[in-house]
């Protein structure tokens, strides 16, 4: 094992953090650009809390409202210009993962003098990795992406029907606030997929490590249990404060770095592939993940089968004939898919209105934006174009 891990953001957790914003704001800037997405904030009364508790500690708010779900460049574009009109000198995010992502981006952008689209990951030669940004605070309304504690952020073009990724040290948020209260009013069903958007984050670097990593097998394992165990009681009662809090707690640590620190992780190829079916489609990005995920496991289960195994034993309590049973690896996979679909999530492209006709495009695509040095997209085991076509297919 060789590995760096450097997470510089401070977090801060609990019921009823959210009326310390005013107090973390002030030690980064005078004039927060605001951003926020559909509106919920506004009628939970989120956005006003939020708001006194900026101008309390004397800090000047604008507003940029409307980010939407698989956020698009153009957003990113309209609240540069809004944070620069305004010589905003720090970004809050107050809301979901698109929310998050888009801030991070204008954090950026505010600081560029190009087209922010440079920044994204779409298969340009050489992506314009961000330097500099203006300080970030995230204070998430809802538990499911970990964005609020990590530096990337995924942004869709809806000219180019692209969406992928920029990760950059600069944009890890200076505070993530994290309020378990504010995740309350989720709906059952953003609640299902926020589980499975932190559940998949997981299991990309579980499955697409070097192996023999026990600690951070434990780790990953001991998260998704976790998971498992609180989702469907916060689905079942969103007032379930307890509930939300781990739930909550398992998003963020499932993508800020420290379950994947050393693991050796290859890449998201399941990440990946949901971001070009999304990009045609704007599908709900857990809802991809729930379709993608199972197919994707059980193409890696046969050349990977000792991690599947580890992982329907320990997870599913299976038992298996050896640590290449690949009938005890299929099981616990089978298993797994049922989970996603107790607590709602779809497991078929058919169920979101998907057929076969764009399969091909959707691999070429991935594999355009996404390749190694061999054309192929970064996973274990790495994966061809026909490889993709084939988990799609499976996954109809
Ligand atoms: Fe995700």
């Amino acid at each position: 094992m060789k590995f760096e891990y450097l997470n510089p953001t401070r977090l801060v957790f609990g019921a009823g953090s959210l009326s310390r914003l005013g107090e973390m704001a002030g030690t980064y800037g005078k004039r927060a650009l605001l951003v926020t997405g559909g509106g919920s904030v506004k009628r939970s009364g989120t956005f006003e809390r939020a708001r006194n508790s900026l101008a309390d500690a004397g800090i000047t708010v604008f507003e940029c409202e409307g980010v939407e779900p698989n956020p698009r460049i153009s957003s990113v574009k309209r609240g540069a210009a809004t944070a620069r009109d305004n010589a905003c000198d720090l970004i809050v995010a107050l809301g979901g993962g698109s929310v998050m992502d888009a801030s991070k981006v204008i954090a950026a952008a505010v600081l560029y003098d190009g087209d922010p689209w440079d920044m994204i990951h779409h298969g340009q030669p050489q992506p314009h990795v961000p330097t500099e940004a203006l300080p970030l605070i995230t204070v998430p309304t809802l538990a499911a992406t970990g964005s609020e504690m990590n530096c990337g952020a995924v942004i869709s073009n809806a000219e180019t029907r692209e969406k992928s990724f920029v990760q950059a040290e600069c944009l890890y948020p200076k505070v993530a606030l994290l309020d378990p209260e504010l995740t309350v009013t989720v709906p059952k069903d953003q609640t299902a997929y926020g589980v499975c958007d932190l559940i998949t984050h997981i299991t990309e670097s579980y499955f697409n490590g070097t192996g023999d990593t026990p600690i951070q097998d434990r780790f990953a394992e001991g998260v998704i249990l976790t998971a498992m165990e609180y989702g469907p009681k916060a689905i079942a009662d969103g007032n379930d404060l307890n509930a939300r809090a781990q739930v909550q707690w398992a998003a963020t640590v499932a993508l800020n770095g420290w379950l994947s620190a050393g693991s050796g992780s290859a890449g998201y190829p399941v990440h990946m592939i949901e971001h070009t079916v999304s990009a045609f489609h704007d599908i709900t990005h857990a809802a991809g993940l729930a379709i993608i995920n199972p197919a994707w496991m059980r193409f890696a289960a046969k050349s990977n089968t000792a991690k599947f195994v580890q992982f329907a034993q320990r997870i599913f309590g299976l038992d298996a004939k050896g640590s290449d049973d690949l009938d005890c690896a299929s099981a616990g996979i089978d298993r797994f898919e049922a989970f996603l679909k107790s607590i709602g999530c779809p497991t078929r492209l058919s169920e979101l209105g998907l057929d076969d006709r764009l399969i091909e495009t959707y691999a070429k695509e991935t594999l355009r934006i996404v390749h190694d040095e061999n054309g192929l997209l970064p996973g274990r085991p790495a994966m061809s174009e026909a490889d993709v076509v084939g988990v799609l297919r499976a996954a109809l």
